[in-house]
């Protein structure tokens, strides 16, 4: 895997190219979410993070049109739940997910949360039928324990590219890290900022004043730096901003070993 740095820094994997900065809409609605995508986009955004569980895609869709960027310019994943992990289910869901966003594939397809009650081997094999038939580009994995990838890779005829993780300071995450990247699938980090919680972090705010950034940018270059895709939500236009802008200054080593501290075994606030 390797990063470049262009306009749209991205990370590759097993294939894919997935942009480094996203757009997480996770509880944005209707027209609310439709012009904070068109809006991102417009900003320089090249990557949506929706979900057939946010109910959302029609309105990511819309804002995707109205942003006019070419289809090959924009990267977007979306997710089948967990209730739709059988194989006819999963196919449908993700199906139902081109209908409304009204693409002819998504970038990314990921199996949103596993479920112990379906046999993994059932919804792999759907996830890899949906890349063939061209319903997905490249198709991954989220909230995966270093046991499950490791099977998941077992079970996967197509190349998996990514594993979507809550990942922050706050929670260490370095094993399933290894194990990902060590079956070549990228990270993405959700809840990247630990739901808003990093603003008021002490350590961040002092590197923040060092760097003239807020604490978010902090958090979130501390991230992009390791080569993590990071997908931050909003539903401000001005924060849109502020959580793109982190690829104009780099963190010192020393300022990379005090963030990794801040990090404790129970530190998940999501998952
Ligand atoms: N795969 C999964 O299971 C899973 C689970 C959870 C989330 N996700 C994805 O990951 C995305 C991001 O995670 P998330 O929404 O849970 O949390 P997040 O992005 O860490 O945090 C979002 C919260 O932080 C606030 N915020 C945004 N920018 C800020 C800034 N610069 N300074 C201070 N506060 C800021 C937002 O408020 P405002 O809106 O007021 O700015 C919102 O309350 C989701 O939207 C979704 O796409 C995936």
């Amino acid at each position: 895997m390797k990063s470049k740095n262009d306009e749209a820094p991205a990370i590759e994997a097993n294939g894919a190219r997935i942009p480094l900065i996203g757009l997480g809409t996770w509880d944005l609605r209707g027209k609310a979410c439709a012009s904070m995508v068109e809006e991102a986009l417009r900003l320089g955004y090249r990557h949506i993070d929706t979900a057939a569980m946010y109910r959302n895609e029609e309105a990511v869709g819309e804002g995707l049109r109205a942003a006019g960027i070419k289809r090959e310019d924009v990267f977007i994943t979306t997710k089948v739940w967990s209730s739709d992990l059988r194989a006819g289910d999963f196919e449908r869901s993700a199906r139902d997910s081109i209908d409304k966003l009204k693409l002819d594939s998504v970038d990314l397809l990921l199996i949103h949360w596993p479920n112990s009650s379906v046999p993994l081997k059932e919804t792999i094999g759907a996830l890899c039928r949906m890349k063939r038939e061209g319903v997905a580009r490249h198709i991954g994995v989220s909230n995966f324990n270093v046991n499950l990838v490791e099977q998941a890779l077992k079970l996967s005829t197509e190349p998996l590219v990514n594993n979507q993780i809550e990942l922050h300071p706050y929670n260490d995450q370095t094993k399933t890290i290894a194990a990902s990247r060590k079956a070549g699938l990228s990270v993405t980090a959700y809840s990247p900022i630990a739901r808003g919680k990093v603003k008021r972090d002490a350590v961040l705010s002092r590197i923040g004043k060092a760097h003239g950034k807020t604490a978010a940018q902090i958090c979130l270059r501390y991230l992009v730096q390791q080569d993590i895709v990071v997908i931050p939500k909003t539903s401000r236009s001005e924060r849109l901003k502020e959580n793109a802008t982190i690829f104009d200054f780099k963190l010192t080593a020393a300022e990379m070993k005090d963030i990794a501290a801040l990090a404790s075994p129970h530190g998940n606030i999501v998952s």
